[in-house]
């Protein structure tokens, strides 16, 4: 599947969140309001839901509007045209390529020319929001496949990476078809303001657990889509606005009040939420959070560490200047049931993750009982 690498990508849990919200009875509608890549909507889509996915940073809304919004039916062959004449225009080097292939070194400069190219010739356009979403993530997933970094923005390569040398190459996104229970939607608000929006059979909340700022992890992302040519600072050329831009997710304290401000704002039947057991929150506090909602199931996933930890730790000038701690951690899914739908959620969390490839972690299937 061809989307951009991402922290807390959801990639390795999707078949179990699917199973998940396949066993809602009648379930129609599914919010996801940290939608990242969303991976999750796309493939909730595929199975026939009505999605609405948000996020607040522009290019992981724009990749909502791509993968969940977009009918294939509707834009397949335009945008296919399209990114055939794109994929043809020479590169014009400009301040794109100063800032992030010479000042950093993001892109080898022949592949930022293009995408600076590519990338003036879609905002000369002026597509209606869809296409234009749907050719913005692909220029995204191009230049993704071949930057020079271990898949975060906060530095990158001392060496080039082998496949910053490949041509940058655009290829239309796999777009959902449209599905029968209604329009899926896109947006970026927060999250808070978003679940409050919409009424639902499912939420799905999958927020930030750290101090790592999505913004500043993927701030070129962030520039590429908005392309208001930002001031930046520092060896990583981090847009000016990473200094303002925070999520109340990344702070220790504040992440408590910010998840329950979106969960208490969630309207729906049953509400998954995915954490992290290195987060800000234990197990035990969110449970705690979620119980007052109705009874609460928690399944833990054992997983692999993202690939930047497994390769070991970098300063920003690209050095390696330590080694990786831990090579695994477990991922936390906890399903409330708010309107008693008579699910036997333990049974049903254990087929899913029997259904996962990688080892869960045995007996942590567990029900509380909302008086406990
Ligand atoms: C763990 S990632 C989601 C990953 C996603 N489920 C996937 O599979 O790619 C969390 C996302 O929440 C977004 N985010 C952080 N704070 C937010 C807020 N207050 N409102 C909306 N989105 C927020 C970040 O931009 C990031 O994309």
């Amino acid at each position: 599947m061809p989307l951009i690498k991402y922290l807390g990508s959801k990639r390795l849990l999707l078949p179990a969140i699917r199973r998940i919200v396949a066993a809602v009875p009648g379930a129609r509608t599914v919010i996801d309001p940290f939608s990242g890549t969303a991976r999750v909507g796309k493939a909730l889509k595929a199975d026939g839901f009505r999605v609405f996915a948000n996020d607040h940073n522009a290019y992981a809304a724009t990749i909502a509007r791509c993968y969940v919004q977009a009918d294939r039916e509707r834009h397949a062959v335009r945008a296919t045209e399209l990114l055939r004449e794109l994929d043809a225009l020479p590169a014009t080097p400009d301040w794109f390529t100063a800032t992030y292939c010479e000042a950093a070194r993001y892109f080898r400069p022949e592949n930022g020319g293009r995408i600076e190219a590519i990338r003036n010739a879609i905002a000369t356009a002026r597509h209606e929001p869809e296409l234009e979403a749907i050719l913005l993530t692909a220029l995204l997933e191009a230049a993704d496949r071949v930057d020079s970094t271990v898949g975060v923005q906060m530095a990158y390569l001392k060496r080039w990476a082998q496949r910053a040398a490949q041509p940058l190459e655009l290829r239309l996104p796999e777009l959902a078809p449209a599905v029968a229970t209604g329009p899926c939607l896109a947006t970026e608000l927060d999250a808070r303001e978003f679940a409050a929006r919409h009424e639902c059979d499912v939420a799905y909340l999958d927020p930030p657990y750290n101090q790592h700022s999505y913004l500043g992890n993927y701030h070129v992302w962030e520039t590429l889509v908005r392309w208001d040519r930002p001031s930046t600072y520092g060896i990583a050329q981090k847009r000016i606005d990473c200094r303002e831009r925070r999520s109340a997710f990344n702070g220790k304290r504040s992440c408590r009040e910010a998840l329950r401000a979106v969960v208490e704002a969630v309207r729906a039947r049953v509400l998954i939420v995915s954490f992290n057991d290195e987060g800000h929150l234990s197990r035990e506090e969110i449970e705690a959070l979620l119980l007052p909602l109705g009874a609460v199931h928690v399944m833990a996933t054992r997983f692999p560490r993202y690939v930047g930890a497994k390769i070991g730790v970098f300063n920003p000038s690209g050095e390696r200047v330590g080694e990786p701690t831990h090579l695994a951690n477990h991922e936390l899914l906890f399903v409330v049931d708010m309107a008693g739908t008579g699910v036997v959620w333990p049974g049903v969390l254990e087929g899913a993750a029997s259904h996962l490839r990688i080892a869960t972690t045995p007996g942590s299937t567990r029900a509380i009982a909302p008086s406990e």
